[in-house]
């Protein structure tokens, strides 16, 4: 099978009404996608991404009428945030229906339902007449493609098309919002900072960030948005070293060879840095450093959502 790139929508709704699993553009990372409702389709988004059983999915729905359907019921603390944010990147996880196929959820009692604003995405689940499931497009592990490009470079051979919708305008995964009593909790820190959501609830949620964290299986990968090459955090006084790639948030250090280095933001701007940083990570793996090395965000609005990411990435690497 050759993995096409394609702009046509309709190609798309008829792969995914036959029970395929293709990639999609959402205004986060690419999603690998297929009809819910579809349990050969959904396990095959399993078997595609190497990504254990136990681990659920998202559904992606036009609008909360759509998603109607799949939950019992969708706290109004949700409802001023899905006022505030969707469609857009931000996930809620509600009670689910009977109407959920469990493998979506993992047997567990919630689901994780978004809406995105991707227009392409948006106008092809206008068409359907099911949710899509859709996780990031990357194998297991891995770091999550931002354009049709890299889905195709990760997943060639595996699926028949990736939807083209250009590159994703946030460039990293949603942001998870629940329940506990009667307060929201993030469980993914996503492209919707604390900051933001703080404004809209007048307090600041609970991070219980574990959404990506658990090792649902034992022995299953504990990593993830790690590259292939070693990625360590640049450390201010370092060096320049022979066969290592750089990754620099704003500007690069004068005795630094521009060859083997990259911004992500040449402004400083925390939204522009999120939307390149997956796209720097996988660029750079593909030029056979021995070491890659990532400047340190600070710790504030988005850069708390960079920071959990990059830790994740380079936890793998450390000693
Ligand atoms: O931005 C996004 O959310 C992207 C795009 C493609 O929409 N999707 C995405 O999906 O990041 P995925 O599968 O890579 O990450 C979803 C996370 C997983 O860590 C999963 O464990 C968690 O959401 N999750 C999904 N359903 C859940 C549920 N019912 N309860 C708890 N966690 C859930
Ligand atoms: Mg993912």
């Amino acid at each position: 099978m050759i993995t096409r790139i394609s702009t046509e929508i309709n190609a798309a709704k008829k792969a995914l009404e036959e029970g395929v699993a293709i990639g999609i553009p959402t205004e986060t990372v690419y999603g690998l996608a297929a009809n819910a409702l579809n349990q050969d389709a959904v396990e095959s988004i399993f078997r595609i991404k190497g990504r254990p059983i136990s681990n659920p999915l998202i559904l992606h729905c036009f609008d909360l009428e759509q998603a109607r359907p799949y939950f019992l019921s969708f706290h109004d603390e949700l409802q001023r945030l899905h006022e505030a944010f969707s469609p857009g990147p931000i996930t809620f996880l509600v009670p689910r229906s009977a109407n959920v196929p469990s493998i979506i959820t993992a047997g567990l009692d919630q689901v994780a339902i978004r809406f995105p604003s991707q227009p392409m995405l948006r106008a092809l689940l206008s068409y359907l007449e099911f949710p899509l499931a859709a996780p990031s497009a990357n194998k297991y592990g891995a770091v999550s493609p931002t354009n049709a490009n890299q889905v195709k470079e990760q997943l060639e051979g595996e699926i028949p098309m990736v939807l083209d919708g250009g590159p994703c305008i946030f460039g990293l995964e949603s942001t998870i919002v629940g329940m506990v009593d009667s307060s929201v909790v993030v469980y993914r820190l996503g492209s919707i900072s604390l900051d933001e959501l703080s404004i809209v609830l007048g307090y600041i949620p609970t991070v219980q960030n574990h959404a990506d964290l658990q090792p649902l299986v034992p022995g299953m990968v504990k990593y993830h948005y790690a590259p292939q090459t070693p990625l360590h955090y640049f450390t201010s006084n370092q060096k320049p070293m022979d066969h290592s790639g750089y990754i620099f948030l704003q500007s690069i250090p004068t005795e630094f060879n521009p060859l083997n280095c990259i911004t992500l933001s040449s402004d400083g701007d925390l939204r522009e840095m999120g939307r390149n940083v997956y796209k720097a990570l996988l660029d750079m793996d593909a030029k056979g450093y021995k070491a890659l090395y990532i400047e340190k965000p600070a710790p504030e609005g988005l850069g708390l959502t960079l920071l959990d990411r990059l830790n994740r990435a380079t936890a793998k690497f450390k000693a």
